[in-house]
């Protein structure tokens, strides 16, 4: 694969605004038609304007035991190229279990994992980062005595377009390529009006920017799909409403799928237009908000028991 960068931010961000009407948050009463989710093999459902290119995730069966526990089993899904989609369930259903396994911090016991229509079989998680997998973690994992700058700058790296020599001899093209990474990290900073933080250390944000930081770090790989683990923990409300909207700005402004992961309902329900519903590592309901707000196998397993709570 190329290490060339996929695209221009620039170019995106200019696309996005044209695009923008369209992905409209469907919070505060400012409802927008649901998106029209139509059937794909494999059981699942995609955004119809995804529908008739190739799916950017596809597992099938996949699976991993833990000793005799069985973590995750028989997990099939497909995320369109521009979805966002939501993996929900109870506390140890299995989620994050689910996106270490897509990022191959574990290698899975069964099943497969497509990415773009490429088998992640051989790949590890550095492999899996370059072909266009990036998360944030359910606890913020940010290099706290760096900068704000400098831990954009790691994301970058990951598509590091200077040879081994021109780096070494630092020759112009590896100066020039250092002056992208600067003028990189300020633009992606840019999308979260975090490019004036760029010289503050890392650790002394406040959680919310940290949590932002984190998710910039991980556009800065540059990826196709994007993990979310929780990324509203700890958020107040306002925070999270605005976190909603800037999920929906990033797909349409990097063109990319995102999958998260959230017990926050308002904002699942709000932003996910594929959600599949995980219970005890099984997938017990795939469909759109309004079909897993109605499943009765849900609201038991889930829902309900949320909202005794
Ligand atoms: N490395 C591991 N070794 C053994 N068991 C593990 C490992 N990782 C996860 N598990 C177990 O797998 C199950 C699923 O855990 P996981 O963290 O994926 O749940 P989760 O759905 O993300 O929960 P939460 O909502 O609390 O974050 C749990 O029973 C957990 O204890
Ligand atoms: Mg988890």
């Amino acid at each position: 694969m190329s290490n060339e960068v996929r695209g221009t931010y620039k170019a995106q961000s200019a696309a996005a605004k044209h695009k923008g009407a369209e992905h409209v948050s469907q919070r505060h009463g400012n409802q927008k038609p649901a998106t029209r989710m139509v059937p794909v093999p494999s059981q699942s459902i995609v955004p119809e304007r995804d529908a008739d290119k190739d799916p950017i995730l596809e597992c099938r069966h996949l699976g991993i035991d833990f000793g005799g526990l069985r973590a995750v089993d028989d997990f099939n899904l497909m995320i369109g190229r521009t979805e966002i989609a939501g993996l929900i369930g109870p506390n140890g259903a299995g989620k994050t279990t689910v996106f270490n396994l897509l990022t191959k911090v574990y290698q899975p016991t069964r099943g497969m994992i497509m990415l773009d229509g490429m088998d992640t079989a051989n790949m590890d998680t550095a492999k899996v980062s370059q072909a266009g997998i990036a998360r944030t973690f359910q606890n913020i994992r940010l290099f706290d005595s760096l900068t704000v700058e400098d831990n954009v700058r790691i994301g970058l790296h990951n598509q590091v377009r200077c040879g081994m020599w021109s780096g070494m001899l630092r020759l112009p093209r590896h100066w020039l390529s250092e002056k992208e990474f600067h003028d990189k990290s300020l633009e992606l900073l840019d999308v979260f009006n975090m490019a004036d933080n760029a010289n503050d250390i890392a650790g002394s944000l406040p959680y919310g920017a940290q949590r932002r930081l984190e998710i910039v770090r991980a556009l800065a790989t540059n990826p196709k799909l994007l993990l979310l683990d929780e990324p509203a923990a700890g958020m107040n409300p306002s925070e999270t409403a605005e976190l909603m909207d800037n999920i929906v700005r990033i797909r349409d402004m990097f063109n990319i799928a995102v999958l998260l992961i959230e017990h926050d309902m308002d904002l699942v329900m709000g932003i996910c237009e594929g959600i599949a519903v995980l219970n005890f590592g099984r997938i017990i309901a795939k469909g759109t908000p309004a079909q897993i707000q109605n499943d009765p196998q849900v609201i038991e397993a889930y829902l309900g028991k949320q909202d005794e709570s």
